[in-house]
């Protein structure tokens, strides 16, 4: 992989997905990780990330010069610009002179093999206090801007690269080109990490994990569990059974939406749980959204169990024959776990536990099941391109994100029956606007939320009513790591707010979530 070393800002994970976005595989590593580690990952190429610090600064995240001396291409960017030029032997000068913002980069050299093909004046998005004033030996400078007179710089020999700014914002006019030259120019790789050569390799992966073992896949109905269920299905046909669990905390219509869209277009077998009191029964008196986190990834865990226990003996799934269960036990179980699942749940490049994702951080300890999780290094959109390459149905690859623990995050306080009803009726009011107004491509998801715990004062009629709450929570996102939140036109609020006001009894008010993520999460819980 191409491994992009994280300083410590947010834009290493956009670094990654710009990698991608040129069609080869990267992946994030804290700056942490020794030296020795990376290379034994035998990188194609190494990134250093922009960061918060200076390179003064007392703690400032060092560079092992081990990793440029290793023959492996690297690109340095704005701090790591500066990171290499300390551990090269140039100079990093505390001038005073910041840049931030849009600036103009006059381009040196438009044959060098970052500015190559691009116009000599460029506008690049910066963001540094120090400069570099001194470039390292042997290195060519292709760049410079008003405040920072060194601001690129290349040594084809040594294949180092370099520039001050951020070619992975998009206010970088020409970043991903800077990019993609370092890539295929300086780099030399391929760009041949596609949809179909994912699919290939998760195939071969599958069928060597699994065997002749018998499979079977948590389907939500959303699309990264239907991509997961459609690649296993490719890979080892019969061998999987698909569970839906429905455990009370769904949308309205979401069962039958499983079984016309997926079920009948792929001819899964499928087994269906039915979990309702099972689930209410476990969160009953629980309103802490770590604790709720993980008591439904458990109890998903243990209707899985179930499910294949009753498949082994026969009463479950119907292609199964009982008789050769002990030869063909099930032993995985499949998810739609996704690159981000994983981050956030803490299990990423040292990041911070910020939610327990119910099929990541949310598993039980005595899990008895090997997990197939063949989309555990993608985003969603890249899922969404393997959906189509699968063949998936568009209405199911299109399908807004919805987590797994359901309604039973979004109602904040204890999680109950009359309480799941009373939001599931106000969630449907606001998918049926937002989708009447055509916004469904528009916006990435709209979580609903029920404010159990909070009563307000409002006016019906003649009489004064004292009831809950309801916050509309629409995002636009690239893959739901940061999140902004979306203009919805004031008509269709409008319309969404009387609407629930109106036929949703318990509910006396609609307020708009104006939070960008950060410092908001996309869920309220
Ligand atoms: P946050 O709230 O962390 O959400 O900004 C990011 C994306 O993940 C979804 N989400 C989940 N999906 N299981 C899932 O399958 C979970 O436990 C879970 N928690 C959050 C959320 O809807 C958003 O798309």
């Amino acid at each position: 992989p191409v491994l992009v070393v994280d300083y410590g800002a947010q834009y290493a994970q956009l670094i990654a997905r710009r990698v991608r976005e040129a069609n080869v595989y990267s992946e994030v590593v804290p700056h942490t990780t020794s030296a020795a580690d990376m290379l034994a990952r035998e990188p194609s190429a190494i990134i250093l990330s922009g960061g918060p610090s200076s390179v003064y600064a007392e703690d400032a995240p060092g560079l092992d010069s081990a990793l440029l001396d290793a023959g492996v291409p690297v690109f340095g960017m704005c701090y790591g610009f500066q990171a290499m030029v300390q551990a090269l032997g140039g100079t990093v000068a505390h001038t005073g002179l910041g840049e931030y913002g849009s600036t103009q980069a006059e381009i040196l050299d438009v044959d060098s093999t970052l500015f190559h093909g691009q116009p000599a004046s460029q506008s690049v998005w910066m963001s540094h206090g120090d400069s570099v004033s001194d470039p390292p030996a042997g290195m060519r400078v292709t760049a410079r801007t008003s405040g920072a007179a060194v601001a690129a710089f290349e040594d084809d020999e040594r294949r180092l690269y370099g520039v001050q700014w951020h070619p992975e914002v998009m206010h970088s006019t020409f970043g991903q080109r800077v990019l993609t030259n370092f890539l295929t120019q300086g780099a030399g790789l391929k760009g041949d990490w596609t949809a179909a050569s994912i699919v290939d390799d998760q195939i071969a992966k599958i069928r060597e994990q699994v065997g002749d073992e018998r499979v079977i896949c948590g389907l939500s109905g959303g699309v990264d569990s239907s991509v997961a269920a459609a690649l296993v299905q490719r890979a080892v046909g019969d061998q999987l059974t698909c569970v839906f669990v429905d455990h009370g905390l769904l949308r309205a219509g979401e069962a039958e939406q499983v079984q016309k869209d997926f079920v009948d277009a792929t001819g899964v077998d499928l087994v269906v749980v039915d979990a309702e009191k099972q689930f209410l029964d476990a969160l009953a008196g629980v309103s802490d959204p770590e604790q709720k986190r993980k008591i439904i990834g458990r109890e998903f865990i243990r209707c899985f169990e179930q499910a294949a226990r009753d498949i082994v003996a026969g009463t479950a799934g119907a292609k199964n024959d009982p008789s050769d269960a002990e030869q063909h036990p099930v032993k995985h179980l499949v998810q739609g776990t996704l690159y981000p699942d994983v981050v956030e749940s803490g299990g990423g490049s040292g990041t911070a536990n910020i939610k327990s994702h119910h099929n990541v951080g949310g598993l039980p300890d005595d899990l008895q099941f090997t997990l197939v999780e063949p989309l555990r290094d993608l985003f969603k959109d890249e899922v969404r391109q393997v959906g189509l390459e699968l063949g998936v149905p568009e209405s199911i690859v299109w399908r807004q994100p919805f987590p797994g623990p359901g309604l039973g995050i979004r109602i904040i306080g204890e999680v109950t029956k009359e309480r799941l009803e009373t939001l599931r009726v106000a969630d449907a009011i606001a998918r049926e606007e937002l989708t009447a107004a055509g916004l469904d491509r528009d916006i990435w998801q709209c979580p609903v939320v029920l404010l159990a715990d909070v009563r307000s004062v409002g006016v019906q009629g003649d009489g004064r009513t004292y009831g809950h709450p309801i916050v509309l929570r629409p995002v636009t996102s690239e893959d739901a790591m940061t999140a902004d939140w979306s203009r919805v036109p004031y008509d269709v609020l409008s319309k969404i707010s009387t609407r629930i006001t109106n036929e949703v009894r318990e509910v006396n008010r609609v307020v708009l979530d104006v939070t960008s993520k950060p410092p908001g999460t996309i869920e309220w819980e």
